[in-house]
């Protein structure tokens, strides 16, 4: 078989679940992982043969794929912010939101940013990495209780040289932040979904819960969170929140006005906030 006729395979299968335009570029990506081969190898190498074993293990990921597990998963790995990030099952996958959840607040600072910053739930580490890649010289620390995701993040910061610090263990337990030194920005994307919140089965049956559901009080690390920002007063704090409670979390942080950082889109998932007197 060729690389072009492996692609019209996989494309069609994934055409079954997904639309023509996932279905090329995912048919494209999951070839391209699986034969080491460059981006736009089923057009740049199309008579390219691929050997019967490279085409089971392309099908069987495919079939994955068409099953509803998530593309980021089979593959391994997702960018952020054009940073290569190993992904597992043990971490929450990357989201372009969070993206802009970062650039919001790297505007805000400033290109010469040197102070702390506290990124919680870190997970695969995106936010830490990607903010210690793009200020060197601040102080990032990236707290989580899941090991296995931490893990996943340790990883991730030795990929790009980011010397992030780990704290390990329940945010929600204040005695595991009451040590570290307070930030100038806090940065968080935690868990937030509520019970009666809709979710897509691929992200139900595949992305790990603890990322998700915060339990019972879906406001719980908001309410943690605002705690530090009371005792510890960052200049800048940065949220990725469920729009559905977002004027509840604004309200949890008193002394703190929400700010539009100039560039970044205007999202409901998004809340970026800076402290009203110094
Ligand atoms: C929504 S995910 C965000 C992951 C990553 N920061 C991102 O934006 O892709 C929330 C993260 O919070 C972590 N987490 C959940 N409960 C926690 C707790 N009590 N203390 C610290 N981290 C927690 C989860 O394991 C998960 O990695």
């Amino acid at each position: 078989m060729t690389v072009r006729e492996l692609f019209a395979v996989v494309r069609r299968r994934l055409q079954r679940k997904y639309p023509d335009h996932q279905a090329r570029w995912w048919a494209a990506l999951l070839i391209e992982e699986r034969l080491g081969l460059p981006r736009g190898a089923h057009l740049l190498m199309p008579q390219r043969a691929v050997t019967a074993e490279d085409v089971a293990a392309v099908r069987k990921d495919a079939a994955a794929v068409a099953a509803g597990r998530p593309l980021q998963q089979v593959l391994g790995w997702w960018e952020f912010r054009g940073l290569r990030l190993k992904v597992t099952a043990d971490v929450l996958i990357p989201r372009p939101e969070t993206e802009w959840l970062v650039e919001g607040v790297l505007q805000m600072v400033g290109a010469d940013f040197s102070g702390r910053v506290w990124d919680v739930g870190t997970g695969s580490g995106c936010i830490a990495v990607a903010v210690k890649t793009a200020r060197p010289s601040a102080a990032v620390y990236g707290f989580e209780v899941s090991a296995p995701a931490l893990a996943v993040a340790r990883e991730n910061a030795a990929l790009h040289g980011a010397a992030v610090r780990w704290v390990a263990g329940d945010f929600l337990d204040a005695a595991v932040w009451s040590a570290v030194p307070g930030p100038e920005v806090l940065i968080s994307n935690p868990p937030y979904l509520a019970a009666d919140d809709v979710v897509a089965p691929s992200v139900r049956d595949y992305e790990p819960s603890v990322a998700l559901f915060p339990g019972a009080d879906v406001l719980v690390f908001y309410r943690a969170l605002a705690e530090v920002a009371r005792q510890r007063r960052p200049a800048v704090v940065g949220l990725e929140v469920n729009p559905r409670f977002r004027e509840n979390v604004q309200q949890l942080f008193s002394g703190y006005r929400p700010v539009m950082p100039a560039g970044v889109i205007e999202s409901p998932y998004l809340l970026f906030l800076e402290r009203e007197v110094a």
